[in-house]
């Protein structure tokens, strides 16, 4: 029994201890469905070599802010925890998605990068084209995550969460602002420009995580604009945070190269309105974040309130 529901003690939401648990499902997740073993009516079982490549990108590393995210839009719709496949596959499609953006993000070929949480980047390690296809197919293992054939998601529900994954990553959404981004290096932009690239190869896969974890309960209209309003506002900040940090912090503290979009010739908030002026837009972005959960009446929504702090004042 949760008796001690209203003392002040037990009402201070401790984002870590919510977020252990949590990381651990989907580490575990993780751990175990990227494996060399034949898809379900493939019969051909995955390449050593490629899988290697895929688990060392995904693996031990990384905030895992996108699964938190689905997760805790979940239980801020689901009002529980309870019914989870669903959120727990989206959580760990999403975060597939992402880590595959950053082997290409890496790559040479666009921002030329060596070190990433931490350890050399991918094709360091394991050559181009290894990268290259280490995010292909982790970009199609987050489809197969999200259409298990065990009955665990019902069809709508796998539709539904693919419809907005794919529209997240796609020309419309990050692989979009990565074109946007490699065709603006050594260009000034306008505020609009950067804030659409920004919210296109960052913002849409936040937003995307956040709806994704509300479609695998049943929202209602008003929640759902209002936790689309939250996506876009915590979305943008945080490209505009990692703009900020890429200024401010230390390799050592980023686990990737600081310093690294000056020198890559790219429009950044921080190269258009400087430090002070960022750091002032993504505090205002965290309080359009807020408000979009009051408005959304819902009442579980404090894990997604801590992550919306955690995005603007991170320092990695
Ligand atoms: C870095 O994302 C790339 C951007 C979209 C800015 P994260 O800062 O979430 O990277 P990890 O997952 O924690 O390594
Ligand atoms: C990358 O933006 C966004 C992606 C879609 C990967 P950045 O190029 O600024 O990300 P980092 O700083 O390398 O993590
Ligand atoms: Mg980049
Ligand atoms: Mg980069
Ligand atoms: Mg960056």
């Amino acid at each position: 029994m949760m008796a001690a529901h209203n003392t002040s003690e037990a009402s201070v939401f401790q984002l870590e201890d919510w977020s252990r648990i949590r990381l651990e499902q989907v580490e575990r997740a993780l751990e175990q469905w990227i494996t060399t073993e034949p898809p379900v009516g493939t019969g051909h079982a995955a390449p050593a070599a490629l899988v290697e490549a895929m688990r060392y990108s995904v693996l031990d590393g990384g905030k895992r802010l996108r699964p938190l995210l689905v997760l805790a839009a979940h239980e801020a719709v689901a009002g529980s925890e309870l019914g989870a496949a669903a959120a727990l596959r989206a959580a760990c499609a999403v975060e597939l998605i992402h880590a595959y953006s950053l082997v290409h993000d890496d790559m040479p070929c666009m921002d030329n990068d060596v070190l990433r949480r931490g350890k050399p980047t991918v094709h360091v390690r394991f050559g181009e084209a290894s990268a290259l296809l280490a995010g292909d197919a982790l970009q199609a293992l987050a489809f197969e995550f999200l259409t298990p054939e065990d009955g665990s998601v019902d069809y709508p529900t796998q539709a539904r969460l693919c419809s907005l994954l794919s529209r997240a990553a796609g020309s419309g959404g990050m692989a979009g602002g990565q074109a946007i981004d490699l065709a603006s290096v050594g260009h000034t932009l306008t505020e609009s420009e950067l804030r659409e690239m920004h919210q296109l190869k960052t913002g849409a896969l936040l937003q995307g995580s956040v709806l994704m974890g509300a479609h695998c309960a049943q929202p209602q209209a008003q929640a759902l604009a209002a936790l689309r309003d939250y996506g876009a506002a915590i979305g943008l900040a945080f490209q505009v945070v990692d703009d900020i940090l890429d200024v401010t912090a230390d390799s050592s503290i980023l686990g990737k190269t600081a310093g690294k979009d000056a020198d890559n010739d790219k429009p950044t908030y921080v190269s258009l309105m400087g430090l002070a002026r960022s750091q002032a837009y993504a505090q205002e972005l965290l309080v359009q974040a807020h408000q979009a959960l009051y408005r959304s009446g819902l009442e579980n929504t404090r894990a997604l309130a801590a992550l919306a702090d955690m995005v603007v004042n991170r320092a990695s």
